[in-house]
């Protein structure tokens, strides 16, 4: 549906040339809700904006419904972006304009009959449950609402991409989950594509089947959201993914197991699915006469999976603690020693 392909930006600031992007190449297949997270500056938006033609590559191509956007001509280029539609960070509705006329703008805009108009903005303003505010005015809308009429406005051209800078930035934890449920509706039930931004992994566990992090203008690591959650591989990524999935042992427990004197090992098993955990504990009391402690345990709720982490502190002899790690890495359960 979208494909970047070593694209590089540079853009000039008081003088110097500083690069936004450096060989960047993704690809947001038909019906992804596809996240590129990173921080501030990392090249998030400007990299959003090359879909649709907002930023131009200074290096590579970008590809939207299988078309390469430096080759079209102009009338071919605005075919393409009618079928693509953006929602902002600071909603940027009209306040002279009522609801029902910031949604219908675009309509409007491409003289639509106003019939038509009337259908649809109701349709959609239904649709984000904002159909009693059509006559209101922004001033008196919520942040939540306002972002929902955003949404409907963007919904308005029938789009077949939806781009999301930092939708829900501006937003509080609890609007932030009402809108990405409408994000998550509007994926599955309209079939649009969203490729979204943002700088909170929430947004990301959420709403997401696929992720890319971008640090100073690259991507750094990139996949399903199951396997970067459940095994980050660069240290940035590592930090983002703790931020939502904490597998931390808790501060008290790390003095208690250091200063006991028994032999032992900690290990963190990763599972993904339901309670497969239980009944591999269980296989391991019954095989094994190493006494165990589960220390620390998170189960996180993913787009595609379950990801349960645990911290054991196994006691007993060397040799047996390396004959149950290889029994569970055997099962095909992610272990890993820790190390206080
Ligand atoms: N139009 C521009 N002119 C000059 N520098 C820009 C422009 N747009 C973005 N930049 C710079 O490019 C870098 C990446 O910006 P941006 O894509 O907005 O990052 P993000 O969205 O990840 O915060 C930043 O250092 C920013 O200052
Ligand atoms: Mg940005």
């Amino acid at each position: 549906m979208i494909r970047f392909e070593e694209i590089s930006k540079e853009f000039k600031q008081s003088g110097k040339k500083m690069k936004a992007l450096n060989h960047v190449s993704l690809e947001i297949e038909k019906g992804d809700i596809f996240g590129i997270i990173g921080y501030s500056g990392a090249g998030k938006s400007t990299l959003l904006r090359m879909v649709n033609g907002l930023e131009t590559p200074s290096e590579g191509k970008v590809f939207v419904k299988g078309k390469e956007l430096g080759s079209l001509n102009r009338q071919d280029l605005s075919h393409i972006k009618k079928s693509i539609n953006m929602v902002f960070q600071h909603f940027n509705l009209l306040s002279s304009k009522t609801v029902f006329d910031n949604v219908a703008l675009p309509l409007v805009l491409n003289k639509v009959d106003k019939a038509t108009i009337k259908k649809r903005v109701h349709e959609l303003l239904e649709f984000v449950g904002l159909d009693d505010k059509a006559s209101s005015y922004p001033s008196q809308l919520s942040g939540g609402q306002k972002q929902r009429v955003g949404i409907a406005r963007a919904l308005i051209t029938d789009p077949e991409i939806l781009l999301c800078d930092e939708a829900t930035s501006a937003l509080d934890p609890k609007t932030t989950v009402s809108i990405l449920e409408l994000l998550k509706r509007i994926n599955q039930e309209m079939n649009i594509t969203i490729l979204i931004i943002t700088h909170e992994m929430q947004v990301i566990q959420y709403l997401c089947n696929k992720v890319a992090v971008m640090e100073h203008g690259q991507v750094i690591e990139t996949g399903n959201v199951t396997d970067v959650f459940g095994n980050p591989q660069n240290p940035t990524t590592k930090e983002f993914v703790r931020t939502v999935i904490h597998d931390e042992i808790p501060e008290s427990i790390v003095k208690e197991l250091k200063q006991s004197t028994r032999e032992k090992k900690i290990f963190q098993l990763k599972f993904f699915g339901e309670n497969s955990s239980q009944s591999l504990l269980f296989q391991i009391s019954q095989k094994f006469k190493a006494e165990f402690n589960v220390v620390f345990a998170n189960i996180s709720e993913l787009q595609a999976a379950t990801l349960g982490i645990f911290t054991i502190v196994f006691y007993g002899d060397p040799s047996e603690t390396e004959q149950i790690r290889q029994f569970v890495a055997d099962q095909g359960v992610d272990i890993e020693e820790v190390i206080l």
